[in-house]
């Protein structure tokens, strides 16, 4: 090769590692050093070399990622080694009896002390996030069997298989003896090297999950709304679908992730297989070396009490990885011990999954029911076979609004996707469209619900609006039920012991129409309900007595106006200072209130111009109801959250008063003692409370002591 264009060969193959470097820091530190567009710079400096010199372009170049024509189909592979699945656990008893099936079988061969063994040192990214003491032995003496534990990646299983270090092949798990060849699509992922760094084996197969990143999923479920597609159901759908694709180039535009954690085969030039490393943490870090992103939150654990330590720490912060996960998978760490304890039917006896409760399961949709909302939203709700997600049975879920089931194209008889994360509601995510019967019908809310379903009034759907209303206000049952449970909530009047079966039949029964009703309940009448004794009934209604004395922005929100929330009744509450001032105001006068624009305000002057509402705050103020203003309280509440109780007669207080200054201090006054009271405010011939709250170890005050916590000195 002449000298000039042997200077121009160097710049070239500095470009293709320079690339593949950047592609690294990106894809697998995650530590990107350059820009986009300086990225972009390199490769176009790069396609330019190679276009002036096309014999030098080689199948390991990074202009060489994208560019295979589109299949017709996916070739089969066999797989050298078997790719194994794994068993799963799912409680602590069940992982106890793994570390013993494991420990039992290794001291019959007597490995046991050798698996055991504390490695001096534990390598990787745990012993890099500074994690290597975090799951310590439990005991000098029994250490307890070395496990890898490692997130559970909730993608596509794939095998990666490098000669001579260059990538030759990719394939599917498949049924795990024969899979699919997916060369073409997986070299398109930056983050699987298509040349090893370094030394390399003659033949290694890397395996691991391609997974796609949450937040890259918004973003591509977003681009395929706007593009008119059908979005994707979950990361891990829109991931196999990348991968089905038989046109690399559309691959290539996803944004796919691979991460290691196992092998297949290894061997050496002469067909012989290699074991280069000794442990599972040892043969990860090796894989790491090669450029490979290895199982991220990898740490080695000491038994059964660390592996599940392990659990409950990756559990909470699950949520806050960038991927999902579906749980955690230990692996003994010793090979020559996962070699003794080999394999029952497709899953080895030294590895378990340990999974969290689903958040995403299928099930059927059997029909959907339309709820009527507080501000009476006909809500479509989804009647689902029973399924078990999110570590509860869930019967019913969330289909938003009509606009929703159609954008997701839900139809009645088909199987979908239900998900429930933490406390959230559960919610329909969408159908599995490749098990939809031929006779699933879609829905259709003006069909179905022609008038309101609770009342028969009226409903509408103002143009531009996704939702469609009952008109019937309170007039209508359910929105009156909604409006009570939500004027009872903790935010707004926290009245305590006043729950949805009560309300139901409060409301069913006729007794209770209005919220002004509340405060004409006696505890007699209450005590006859279901499931409600004298003590809870007198509970109540001290609790409804309590809450005559709101916030005049608690109250605002009890009401249950369109668009006030918390936030909105404050600063109404803030602006006005009074009751009276908020029923006088015009809706200019709204507007002069600081984030309350036209719709809020008009909602607002609506709200009070309506003859039955305006009947409802005077029956309110008529029963006693008295909102205090909030300059009084703003901020200064010294008593905020607590429960008091008083006993012994106070030296200048009566024990109305002193309730009530508790009261007006954020306080609540409890008749008896227990664990959760704040103090107990003792004056003469206090009795029993007194004994009650010296045996528990509440603080008890004096008259004197109550006035410092009031902030009166
Ligand atoms: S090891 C010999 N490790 O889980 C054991 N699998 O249920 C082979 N998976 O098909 C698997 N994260 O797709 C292993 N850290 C991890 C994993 C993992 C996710 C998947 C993999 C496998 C399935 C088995």
């Amino acid at each position: 090769m002449p000298s000039a264009s042997g200077a121009v060969f160097d710049h070239l193959q500095q470009l293709r590692a320079e690339i593949e470097a950047h592609n690294r820091r990106y894809y697998v530190d995650d530590a990107p050093i350059i820009s986009d567009a300086q990225y972009d710079q390199l490769m176009v400096e790069l396609q330019a070399i190679e276009q002036a010199h096309p014999d030098w372009v080689t199948p390991d170049s990074p202009t060489q990622r994208v560019g295979a024509a589109p299949l017709s189909h996916f070739q089969p592979v066999h797989h050298a080694v078997r790719m194994l699945s794994l068993a799963n656990a799912f409680t602590a008893e069940d992982i106890q009896a793994f570390d013993e099936r494991v420990s039992a079988a290794l001291a019959e061969s007597g490995l046991l002390a050798a698996a055991t063994e504390a490695p001096d040192t534990v390598t990787g990214q745990a012993a890099q996030a500074g994690q290597a003491d975090l799951f310590p032995p439990a005991a000098a003496a029994a250490p307890g069997v070395a496990y890898m534990a490692e997130y559970k990646f909730d993608g596509l299983a794939v095998s990666l298989r490098y000669e001579a270090g260059r990538l030759a092949q990719a394939a599917t798990r498949g049924d795990g003896a024969d899979g699919e060849d997916i060369t073409a699509n997986i070299r398109t992922l930056r983050s699987v090297p298509l040349r090893l760094l370094g030394e390399a084996p003659a033949v290694l197969e890397v395996r691991g999950e391609v997974l796609m990143a949450r937040a890259d999923f918004t973003r591509l479920n977003d681009a395929q709304v706007a593009r008119g597609d059908k979005p994707f159901v979950n990361p891990r759908n829109a991931a196999a679908g990348s991968l089905r694709q038989l046109d690399p180039r559309v691959t290539a535009t996803r944004p796919l992730r691979f991460y290691a954690y196992g092998w297949g085969q290894v061997q050496d030039a002469a067909g012989r297989a290699l074991q280069p490393r000794a442990t599972h943490a040892d043969m990860l870090d090796w894989l790491a070396a090669f450029g490979f992103a290895v199982s991220p939150g990898r740490t080695l654990c000491h038994g059964a009490d660390a592996l599940l330590r392990f659990y409950e720490q990756v559990g909470a912060a699950r949520a806050g990885l960038p991927y999902g996960i579906d749980g955690v998978v230990y692996k003994v760490n010793d090979l020559r011990a996962q070699a003794v304890l080999g394999f029952v039917a497709r899953a080895p006896r030294f590895a378990i999954a340990h999974k969290f409760p689903a958040q995403e399961e299928t099930t059927r949709l059997l029909g959907i029911d339309v709820q009527v909302g507080r501000t009476g939203a006909l809500t479509p709700v989804a009647r689902l076979q029973p399924v078990f997600v999110g570590g509860v049975t869930v019967t019913n879920a969330t289909l938003h609004n009509e606009d929703e089931i159609h954008r997701k194209d839900v139809r009645i008889g088909d199987t979908v996707v239900v998900r429930r994360a933490g406390d959230v509601i559960p919610e329909v995510v969408g159908p599995v469209l490749d098990l939809r019967p031929a006779d699933a019908r879609p829905f259709d809310l003006a069909a179905a619900c022609p008038v309101c379903p609770e009342c028969g009034s009226a409903v509408e759907r103002p143009e531009g609006e996704a939702i469609t209303r009952c008109t019937g206000g309170l007039f209508c049952p359910a929105q009156r039920k909604q409006t009570l449970w939500h004027a009872a909530s903790r935010k707004a009047l926290d009245i305590d012991g006043l729950g949805d079966k009560l309300i139901e039949q409060l409301v069913d029964g006729g007794r209770v129409r209005t919220l002004a009703d509340l405060y004409g309940l006696g505890e007699l009448e209450l005590s006859t309900y279901p499931r409600m004794g004298l003590k809870s009934a007198q509970n109540l209604v001290r609790e409804i007595d309590r809450s005559r004395r709101p916030s005049l922005s608690r109250l605002l929100y009890a009401l249950g106006i369109r668009h006030v929330g918390e936030t909105t009744a404050r600063d109404i509450a803030r602006h006005f200072g009074s009751l009276q001032a908020v029923l006088q105001a015009s809706e200019d006068d709204f507007l002069q209130v600081p984030d309350v624009g036209p719709v809020v305000a008009a909602s607002i002057h609506r709200f009070f111009a309506e003859a039955h509402n305006r009947e409802v705050v005077a029956a309110l103020q008529a029963a006693g109801v008295e909102p205090q203003a909030e300059a009084a309280l703003a901020g200064d509440k010294p008593l905020a959250g607590k429960t008091l109780v008083l006993t012994g007669t106070l030296p200048t207080l009566s024990r109305d008063e002193a309730t009530r200054l508790v009261l007006a201090a954020g306080g609540k006054v409890s008749g008896s003692v227990s664990r959760k009271t704040a103090w107990v405010v003792a004056g003469e011939e206090a009795g029993s409370k007194l004994v009650k709250a010296q045996e528990l170890g509440v603080p008890v005050l004096d008259e004197a002591g109550l006035q410092a916590l009031l902030g009166g000195g």
